[in-house]
């Protein structure tokens, strides 16, 4: 039975986390120079954009009372850029196995903003999982490190990390992850995997199209390409509040929220309408927007140190 949304939810924020923060950008720098020197300035993750677009974000009308904050607060149409992406931090072809990025600016937005000062946009980054792979940032940095030395380095980090039934078993799921076959952005739902509040609330949030298109053969790139060319690809926006600790945790990512316990709510409706030309040199970042959406959880928490660390490196701050 679902419970409705609370305003219950707690943060648990360890002691050593700022310097836990601080060693995994130590870790991650030489990896993104490296990578940098090979490909050019770029994205630590996610380097590879395969689209860039241009639409809106439309609130919908007749919400609930506890969705409308920050940009739900009421009906009307933002403009919005969408970034669409390979998480790899390599430069690989598109058919390689992957997790695809679905990063969202929504602009035009006007507020206190989440790291203080005024917001005049609000980012909503999404994934093609409906949980984290990675228990914690730790763990998830040192697989992203440890990847770049190949699988038996990740194999031998998680077993370290976790012993030798928990890290195989970690193994076999990042594999799983990872392996996914990935139908297209035109079919596939998309995560922000970590929840952000919303007002005195806490959800996650998602993206599914509204008229899931069929998988094509092609390269996805030249799918979503050759589809925005010939019309406007629509998706729901929806919202996964928090209901209690158990069924919605704020600290652990590796759990999928229920859709009994917490049903998704369709609280927008993202167009996307045209290819942009570019938007490389942009920021994409949870934390870039309103403080009605502030970031929640350790993984949310790593990411503010993460992302800044990856812009300042590629000169887009
Ligand atoms: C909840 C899980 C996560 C999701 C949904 C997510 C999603 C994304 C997406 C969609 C992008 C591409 C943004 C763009 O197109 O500009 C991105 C970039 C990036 N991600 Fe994540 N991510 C997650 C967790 C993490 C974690 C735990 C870290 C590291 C601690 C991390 C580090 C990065 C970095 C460094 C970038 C590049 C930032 C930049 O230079 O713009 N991510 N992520």
């Amino acid at each position: 039975m679902a419970q409705g949304p609370s305003t219950d939810w707690r943060e648990r924020i360890a002691p050593d986390e700022e310097a836990r923060f601080a060693r995994q950008a130590e870790k991650l720098a030489p990896m993104q120079a490296a990578l940098s020197a090979r490909y050019g300035p770029g994205r630590l993750l996610h380097r590879k954009p395969a689209l860039a677009a241009r639409g809106t974000l439309e609130i919908l009308d007749g919400l609930p009372d506890y969705a409308r904050h920050g940009v739900f607060a009421a009906p009307r149409v933002f403009e919005a850029l969408a970034r669409l992406s390979n998480a790899a931090a390599a430069v690989q072809l598109n058919a390689k196995p992957d997790i695809r990025g679905f990063a969202v600016k929504v602009l035009g937005v006007a507020g206190a903003a989440a790291l203080g000062g005024t917001a005049e946009a609000q980012d909503f980054l999404f994934v093609n999982q409906t949980s984290f792979g990675a228990r914690d940032s730790d763990e998830f940095v040192d697989v992203v490190a440890d990847s770049q030395r190949g699988l038996p380095a990740v194999a031998l980090g998680l077993v370290r990390r976790n012993g030798l039934v928990g890290g195989l078993r970690r193994l076999k799921r990042l594999a799983a992850t990872v392996s996914r076959p990935f139908s297209g952005f035109a079919s596939e739902t998309f995560d922000t995997l970590s929840p952000f509040t919303v007002g005195p609330y806490a959800a996650r949030a998602r993206l599914t199209p509204l008229k899931p298109a069929q998988a094509g053969a092609k390269d996805y790139a030249d799918d979503v390409r050759d589809r925005i060319a010939a019309a406007p690809l629509v998706y729901g926006l929806a919202l996964q509040f928090f209901v209690d600790e158990a069924t919605t945790p704020i600290e652990d990512p590796t759990v999928a929220w229920a859709e009994d316990r917490a049903p998704p709510l369709v609280v927008a409706r993202l167009t996307l309408k045209a290819e942009e030309a570019d938007v490389e040199g942009l920021r994409f970042d949870p934390w870039g927007g309103l403080a009605d959406h502030r970031p929640l959880g350790e993984i949310m928490r790593a990411r503010k140190a993460a992302y800044f660390h990856s812009q300042k490196a590629r000169g887009a701050l």
